[in-house]
């Protein structure tokens, strides 16, 4: 079995958030089952890592002007990594606000790209809206596809009008049914439109995204997929190896709830935090996330924790949380930062996870890995891989539910054993990319190979 996985980010070369951990874990687990893989992803400036350069050149088929085009390989892990070279992915930084030009550019480029280096896969897997245009034109190409939803909220719209020209789809293509939406251009629906299965990213959100509570404009699409039964949730897995309590090098190790005492410690003397428990969370700076939610609620959540923040995004959230890093129990910093991300999944009691959506969520597995028990709203993944007898789950979307359900955790902290009853479970729970992985190569047998 062939596959080649294309998306926007993989970990360890490039990374926002869980679709690059997908793409940096899911495609060697694959290939340690037997398949042979390969993953497509642009090239952006800046990136630390040195891809070997195997292929350089024009493409006429991605743009007029017969734009020039280079191919980086680094083969890790059995899984050869590829690496397309564009000149308007050399600026520093991921995303960007003309990113459905940029990658109508690069869903142009990676067909020909695989042609040209005799790559002709059973399947092409895409991966949410930057990957939607290279599935439609794999179709159309004949080859059989897989698009997965790691987030409907995102779709890569832009004016239909100047916006189709950019794709080298036919002229039928830009139809409701198609790829328009709303009279924009959708580059999601390139996806969800032309492949033969679409999956998301845990059997709830599957099931959440056919109502127009999570649909985003699109239930109707959902609901027809689910009925011609090409719609399905699959979980995600952790590499477990990489989150690993008893051998992570960013912290001093434990594989115990007794050993954990050392990393609350740890993380208390950072922040020059007080006594109380610590409460904290690592996440995009979003809506999504809840955590306007979050903010609102530390006016409360502070009488009985500490609260402690790692996050970059919405200028508005940034500046209200740098506010309240003055008040003595709160710490926020600001950005990404991996070694820190360790820290706080060890030295945190509990890990909040107000989100108003989750497709599937990685951060709370990590928490329960690292015995940090997690309050989370029940919704996507979140319903799908936290037991109730280990995080503590709530309903609502208000400051309010969130405090109650810190509250149940709160007074639960106060009963020891009851706590590390759930501790203790919570770094039992397996979330390893082997059953996942199986599931997808099942979907993709279902496809049946090419002849
Ligand atoms: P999403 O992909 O929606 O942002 P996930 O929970 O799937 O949410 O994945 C988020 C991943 O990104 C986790 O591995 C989390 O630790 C990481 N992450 C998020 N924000 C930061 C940050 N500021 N610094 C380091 N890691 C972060
Ligand atoms: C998206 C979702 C998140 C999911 C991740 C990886 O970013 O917001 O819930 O875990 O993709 O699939």
């Amino acid at each position: 079995m062939q596959v080649t996985h294309v998306g926007s980010e993989v970990f360890p070369f490039s990374r926002s958030g869980g679709l690059g951990d997908v793409l940096g874990a899911l495609p060697a687990v694959e290939a340690s089952l037997g398949a042979e893989v390969c993953v497509v992803s642009p090239w952006y400036a800046g990136l630390s890592a040195k891809p070997k350069e195997i292929w350089r050149g024009h493409l006429r088929e991605v743009g007029w002007d017969n734009p020039e085009v280079w191919v980086g390989e680094i083969v890790e892990g059995g899984v050869r990594y590829l690496f397309i070279g564009l000149s308007e992915f050399e600026r520093a930084g991921l995303y960007h606000p003309d990113d459905v030009w940029r990658f109508s550019l690069f869903g142009k480029a990676v067909i020909p790209v695989l042609r040209l280096l005799g790559i002709r896969p059973d399947v092409l897997h895409g991966h949410d809206w930057q990957a939607g245009l290279v599935v439609a034109h794999a179709h159309l190409s004949g080859w059989r596809t897989v698009f997965t939803i790691h987030n409907l909220q995102y779709q890569g719209r832009w004016n239909l009008t100047e916006a189709r020209h950019w794709t080298g789809l036919p002229e039928w293509a830009f139809g409701p049914d198609t790829l328009e939406f709303h009279g924009d251009l959708s580059l999601m629906k390139g996806g969800l439109v032309f492949a033969d299965r679409v999956t998301t990213v845990s059997p709830t959100y599957a099931r959440e995204i056919t109502t127009p509570q999570y649909g985003e404009g699109l239930e109707g699409l959902m609901v027809r997929l689910t009925l011609e039964g090409r719609l399905s949730g699959i979980i995600n897995g952790l590499d477990q190896e990489r989150w690993n309590p008893r051998h992570d090098p960013e912290i001093q190790p434990y594989s115990d709830p007794e050993g954990k005492a050392g990393a609350i410690a740890a993380l208390r003397q950072e922040f020059g935090l007080d006594s109380a428990p610590i409460l904290a969370t690592v996440s995009r700076l979003a809506d999504q996330k809840g955590m306007d939610i979050l903010i609102e609620a530390l006016p409360e959540l502070v009488e009985k924790w500490n609260v402690v923040v790692l996050g970059g995004g919405d200028p508005l959230l940034t500046a209200a949380l740098i506010g309240w890093a003055q008040h003595p129990r709160v710490a926020f910093s600001q950005g990404m930062n991996e070694p820190l991300s360790h820290r706080i999944y060890a030295g945190a009691d509990a890990f909040a996870m107000p989100s108003r959506f989750e497709p599937c969520g990685l951060s709370q597995m990590i928490s329960m890995r690292y015995g940090t028990l997690p309050v989370v709203r029940e919704t996507g993944g979140l319903v799908d891989t936290v037991p109730s007898d280990v995080g503590f789950r709530f309903a609502g979307t208000t400051p309010a539910d969130l405090v109650a359900a810190c509250d149940v955790a709160y007074d639960t902290l106060g009963q020891p054993e009851q706590w590390q009853e759930r501790m203790q479970k919570a770094m039992q729970l397996d979330f390893s990319w082997q059953g996942p992985a199986q599931q997808y190569l099942k979907l993709y047998e279902g496809l049946g190979r090419r002849g």
